[in-house]
C-alpha cells in the first residue's frame, strides 16, 4: 500500500477576494480566512463598510491580514481595475469567492419586474463570469486556485415571487458546472455554495417570529443558521486538500432541500 498522504489545511499565505465583504456571509468569510492566514480583500460597494470589516479583523487579533476595496461589481471597469490592484498589492490572487448579492421581491404581473430583473442578474450571474476572468490569468499562477462562487437554495428550487433571483441562482450552479469542466484541466476548481435561510443583511428585515415559524415548519435543524457556518463551507471547499472537488453544488441549508413534509 502507498503510504497516507497527509494534505494541506491551511490557506495561510493565500490571497482571497471576497465580494459583499462587508457584511453577512461575506464579512464572516473575510474574518473567518484572515484568522486562518489568508491575506483578505474585502471588497464591498462602500469603501467605509469595507474598511470598518478590516478594522474589525485588525481588532480581532490579525493585523494586515485584509485590505478594503471598493468595488460594485455590476462595473466591469471597475472589476477589471480592482482585481488588477488588488492582484497587484497582494502578490497575486489564489482564492476567488462570488458572494455579493441582494434580495429584491419581483412580481411577474407587475411592471416593475423589469426593475429588479436587470440589477439581479448584473450583480448576482454576470458579475460572477467577469470577476472569474479578471481573476483568471493571476489565479493561473497560483498553486492552488479556487474559486466559490455563492448561489442558494433559490437555485435548487423556487420561492414565490423571486424568479429573478431564482434565476440568476440556477444561473450560477449553471456557470459552476460549465467552468468546473472547462477550468479542470488547468486544475483550477470552481464550485457553488446554496446557503439556506441564514441570519445576514437580506434577511434581517423578516420579523423573528416569521423566521421561528418558517424554520420550524421548513428545516430539519428547525433553525436559521449564522453566517459563521456557511463561511466554514467556502473555506472547505477552497483548502489545498480539496484539490478534487470541483463543479459541486453543496448545500448548507440545515437540511431544507431534502425535507419533502
Ligand atoms: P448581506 O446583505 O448581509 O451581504 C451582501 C453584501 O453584498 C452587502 O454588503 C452588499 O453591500 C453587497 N452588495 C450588494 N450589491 C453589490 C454590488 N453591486 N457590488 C458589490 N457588493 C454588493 O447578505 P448575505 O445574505 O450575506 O448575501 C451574500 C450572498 O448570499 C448573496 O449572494 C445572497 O444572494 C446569498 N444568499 C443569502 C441567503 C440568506 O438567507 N441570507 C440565502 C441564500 C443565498
Amino acid at each position: 500500500m502507498e503510504a497516507y498522504q497527509p494534505l494541506s489545511r491551511s490557506i495561510a499565505g493565500k490571497v482571497a477576494i471576497v465580494t459583499g465583504a462587508a457584511s453577512g456571509m461575506g464579512r464572516a468569510t473575510a474574518h473567518l480566512f484572515a484568522s486562518e492566514g489568508a491575506s483578505v480583500a474585502a471588497t464591498d460597494l462602500d469603501q467605509g463598510r469595507c474598511d470598518a470589516v478590516v478594522q474589525e479583523i485588525e481588532e480581532a487579533g490579525y493585523p494586515g491580514s485584509a485590505k478594503a476595496w471598493a468595488l460594485d461589481v455590476s462595473n466591469p471597469d471597475a472589476i477589471k481595475a480592482v482585481v488588477a490592484d488588488i492582484a497587484q498589492n497582494l502578490g497575486g490572487i489564489d482564492i476567488l469567492v462570488n458572494n455579493a448579492g441582494f434580495a429584491i421581491p419581483a412580481d411577474i404581473a407587475e411592471d416593475s419586474y423589469e426593475q429588479s430583473w436587470e440589477p439581479t442578474m448584473a450583480v448576482m450571474l454576470t458579475a460572477h463570469q467577469r470577476m472569474i476572468r479578471a481573476a483568471l490569468p493571476h489565479l493561473r499562477k497560483a498553486e492552488h486556485p479556487r474559486i466559490v462562487n455563492v448561489a442558494s437554495t433559490e437555485g435548487l428550487g423556487a420561492s414565490p415571487g423571486n424568479s429573478p433571483y431564482v434565476a440568476a441562482k440556477h444561473g450560477v450552479i449553471g456557470l459552476t458546472r460549465g467552468l468546473a469542466v472547462d477550468l479542470g484541466r488547468e486544475d483550477i476548481t470552481v464550485n457553488c455554495i446554496c446557503p439556506g435561510p441564514i441570519r445576514t443583511g437580506i434577511t434581517d428585515g423578516i420579523p423573528e417570529e416569521h423566521k421561528t415559524i418558517y424554520a420550524k415548519r421548513r428545516v430539519p435543524l428547525r433553525r436559521y443558521a449564522i453566517p459563521e457556518e456557511v463561511a466554514h463551507m467556502t473555506l472547505s471547499c477552497v483548502l489545498p486538500a480539496a484539490g478534487f472537488l470541483t463543479g459541486a453544488v453543496i448545500p448548507v441549508d440545515g437540511g431544507l432541500t431534502i425535507k419533502n413534509a
